[in-house]
């Protein structure tokens, strides 16, 4: 069926009916598309266009089809032109008077626009739920080994020694950052569009405001020729989604790294990796790799439609169709990259000896010790030449701190007094660390308790703008 045709003297080929049709990927907003179309038919029976008979009669025959829509027979043979057309068919087999004047007033222009929106906030609030889920499994995973340090790297070589929960709450702020975002994106998702008709207004008056209220959204858009020409809030929603893959992909690859052989401190388990088919001992982080990948196929998502977008004329373009599979795309890639990163994080192990070998093996407490010279005097430069003489020195002697005495170590520079030998323990000199954001014991335990709370803040104000 088309919702157009009087016009035209012969139908559309079959070629470009099979190029311009969009039902194989926007048949995901047929629930939206009902839900909408029967708020419509509410207006319209307001509007006095339909009789409240009729309006009944298009409430029944909508849930009806919501009902069987789950049914994949439900598609079975459609050739309709997209989603919107066939909840009219399909109305119109049950109620035909009422499908022919369900369309009075209304455009697909805002048809489409208001079910994406209607599509997006429930994606958003699943993909914001399950960013929370992924920041309390880091927050667990903190509390498992709320003492341990491990090295924390610069370029990839180890700079200073950090504990283990303030390494995780690096993620857990990029997370909340992620949340923040997305509801950003909400915001901007969750206005009103009908009322915008085609571009330049519905010519049926109706209260705009008051079926915003009915549908959940926080307001109305506007005005009518941005309305139909909009689609800023598929970029926020794209660019969050991007943004969030973004951190994922990063954790991906650090926990590749740090459960390597190389680093060997981070245990991934056996339900989240995977076996070679010829190297019987290989264990390789697949699920990780798999999220890094699919962060470059969101990225794209993100720039295929700000490619699309970029020169549109206003209003609309039929160009804008093509919104809908990179958003489709980004939306369960990003779910289903965040479901798994959860698993991966519930499933690690730290090994927090190898950890703390790492740290205590190579030179990492070399900040802490010309701060202590700093402290005790010495002009920071010059204690920073003294230190790396001693870095260099030990590394020709193949000492590690631990290794040297007080007594030896004021032999290297006087300098050195007995007190400041202490620093050669990492875990003294990270005490000095403890402003808010340092890795110092105490500030990370307050950090911890801070992002606890943050989270329950979170949990409650999901769905919530
Ligand atoms: N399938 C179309 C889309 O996704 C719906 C709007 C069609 N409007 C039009 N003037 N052809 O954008």
């Amino acid at each position: 069926m088309k919702l157009w045709g009087g016009r035209f003297e012969s139908p559309p080929s079959e070629i470009f009916e099979r190029f311009s049709g969009s039902l194989s990927f926007d048949r995901r907003l047929l629930e939206a598309d009902i839900e909408g179309t029967r708020a419509w038919a509410r207006v319209l029976e307001r509007a006095g266009i339909l009789t409240a008979a009729e309006r009944q009669q298009a409430d029944e025959a909508l849930a009806a089809l919501l009902a069987e829509c789950a049914d994949p027979a439900f598609f079975a043979g459609a050739t309709d032109e997209d989603v919107h057309t066939l909840v009219i068919r399909k109305l119109g087999e049950r109620a035909p008077a009422v499908a022919a004047r369900i369309h009075t007033g209304r455009s697909r222009n805002e048809q489409v626009s208001l079910d994406t929106r209607l599509w997006l906030r429930a994606q958003i609030d699943l993909v914001r739920a399950r960013i929370l889920d992924l920041a309390a499994a880091l927050l667990e995973l903190a509390q498992a080994w709320p003492e341990a340090i491990i090295p924390g790297y610069t370029h990839l070589r180890r700079a200073q020694p950090v504990l283990w929960p303030h390494y995780l709450l690096a993620y857990f702020e990029m997370l909340a950052r992620d949340w923040e975002r997305l509801g950003e994106a909400r915001a901007r998702t969750n206005l009103l569009p009908l009322g915008a008709g085609a571009l330049a207004g519905s010519g049926f008056a109706f209260d705009r405001e008051a079926l915003a209220r009915e549908l959940g959204f926080d307001g109305i858009t506007r005005n009518s020729m941005d309305t139909a020409a909009d689609r800023d809030f598929v970029l926020d929603f794209l660019y969050a989604a991007a943004v969030t893959m973004l951190h994922l992909s990063r954790l991906a690859e650090d926990w590749i790294l740090y459960s390597s052989e190389e680093f060997g401190w981070l245990e991934l388990g056996d339900e989240v990796t995977s076996g070679s088919s010829l190297m019987p001992q290989k264990k390789n982080p697949d699920a990780l790799e798999l999220i890094r990948g699919k962060c470059g196929r969101v990225f794209g998502c993100f720039c295929a439609l700000f490619t699309t977008l970029k020169g549109l004329p206003l209003t609309y373009n039929r160009d804008m169709q093509e919104d809908k599979p990179p958003l489709f795309e980004a939306a369960e890639e990003l779910a289903a990259s965040l479901e798994m990163a959860a698993a991966v994080v519930r499933s690690a192990r730290l090994k927090p000896e190898r950890a703390e070998k790492a740290v205590e093996e190579s030179w990492m407490i070399a900040t802490d010790l010309a701060e202590g010279l700093a402290r005790a005097g010495v002009p920071f430069h010059q204690a920073h030449q003294l230190v790396g003489r001693l870095v260099l020195e030990s590394l020709k002697q193949g000492r590690r701190p631990a290794d040297w005495k007080p007594e030896e170590l004021a032999v290297v520079a006087r300098e050195f007094t007995p007190e400041l030998a202490r620093l050669l323990d990492p875990r003294e000199g990270m005490k000095n660390r403890n402003l808010p954001g340092g890795t110092a014991p105490d500030a990370v335990r307050r950090a911890l308790g801070d992002a606890a709370s943050r989270l329950e803040a979170m949990r409650a104000a999901t769905g919530r703008r």
